[in-house]
């Protein structure tokens, strides 16, 4: 019998665990235990098995975690998916959600709550639930939320997003959108952690444990669990078969792609070493880009302790631009899609201050590509 705080410290011993609520006291012995609720009376627990293990947690020849799961990206993103697509409707699978079609239908908007990382993948998801579902969606740091008396609506969703499960804000806000009759469901990938059980239900990540402070695998498979989601949405909705069955295909390709992205492992170290005397970098992205350059931005801080700014590219000429110079190199995220004209006209503006820029893009380049 053991305490602890996070099941991490336990998975070496065992994986069978009990949660307690708030307030709640257990007394252990060698072989048993007993809990009781704050006023005294025994509450009968049944423990639950976790599907993490003592394997999980260890750097299985990576110099650190941080490598280490950045280089799960195609394994846990494939979890995420397992199980979960539909090739003959085109649609997701999403049972934990305890929803049929017609409640789904119900919702008319869709409000995300999350920190940092977090936050950022819901803003993803956000932009992923307009798209797909055509459903008024919008993210927010739920530390922020918590403290500013939220009008809580009936018609709408609620998603609430945690790697940890454990994150009090993202938790506080919970309780008080639930307090007011909220309905909330959330993208948690601890199993059986505080958040997950406070929800009314949601999608689980499986993406395995995140040991690294950084989040890494989580974020890219918080981004999945969304476009899961927008297409449930969708195709509850009004987007077509062969809208859902493009996703579908899509999503299905995803591992394989990271897998070439992460071949490249030498080649983007080599162009860090390049660029890691700068004191301060600028990250853009255009809509769906800016989110990534936000985590983006946000890595490169919390990991190299290096100054780093995010802005939506078509903010740049509003102001910024003036910071932009030699000393200042951009990471852009160029993706190949409609708005790559528009990217491009941005890194011209970029370039002819003297900027450098590292761009985030597609394999293929278009003849206009800058050659920084
Ligand atoms: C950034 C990072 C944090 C977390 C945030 C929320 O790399 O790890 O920004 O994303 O503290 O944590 P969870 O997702 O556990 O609620």
């Amino acid at each position: 019998m053991f305490a602890a705080s996070d099941v991490s410290a336990l998975v070496r011993y065992t994986r069978q665990v009990v949660h307690l609520e708030d307030g709640e006291l257990a007394v252990l012995t060698a072989d048993g235990f007993h809990t009781f609720a704050s006023g005294g009376r025994e509450t009968a627990k049944e423990p639950l098995t976790v599907d993490w293990d003592a394997g999980h947690y260890d750097t299985g020849g990576y110099e650190h975690y941080l490598l280490k799961e950045i280089s799960e990206q195609p394994e846990s993103i494939a979890r995420t998916l397992r199980g979960r697509l539909d090739e003959r409707f085109h649609i997701a699978h999403l049972g934990g959600l305890n929803m049929d079609a017609r409640e789904t239908r119900s919702f008319r908007r869709v409000k995300i709550i999350g920190c940092g990382s977090a936050y950022y993948s819901g803003q993803i998801g956000a932009q992923l639930i307009e798209e797909l579902a055509r459903i008024p969606a919008d993210a927010e740091p739920a530390s922020e939320y918590r403290y500013r008396n939220p009008v809580i609506d009936p018609d709408t969703l609620y998603v609430a997003i945690s790697q940890s499960g454990e994150t009090y804000d993202t938790l506080a806000a919970v309780q008080e959108i639930k307090r007011k009759g909220g309905r909330v469901i959330g993208i948690v990938n601890a199993v059986g952690s505080a958040i997950a059980r406070e929800v009314d239900g949601g999608i689980y990540l499986h993406a395995g444990p995140e040991v690294s402070v950084a989040s890494t695998k989580a974020f890219t498979s918080t981004a999945i669990a969304f476009a899961l989601l927008a297409l449930h949405f969708g195709r509850v909705h009004d987007l077509s078969p062969s809208d859902g069955r493009r996703i579908v295909e899509g999503l299905r390709k995803l591992p394989d792609q990271i897998e070439q992205i992460l071949k490249q492992g030498e080649r983007i170290a080599e162009l860090a070493k390049k660029y890691a005397d700068h004191p301060s970098m600028m990250f853009v992205g255009r809509v769906r880009g800016y989110p990534v350059a936000r985590e983006g931005a946000q890595k490169l801080k919390e990991i190299s302790y290096v100054h780093a700014e995010a802005y939506p590219a078509s903010e740049l000429k509003h102001g910024p631009l003036a910071l932009i110079g030699p000393d200042m190199p951009t990471v852009a995220i160029v993706p190949d899609d409609e708005l790559l004209d528009k990217n491009l006209t941005t890194l011209g503006e970029i370039r002819a201050r003297g900027g450098r820029v590292l761009m985030v893009g597609h394999r293929q380049p278009t003849p206009s590509w800058p050659t920084t």
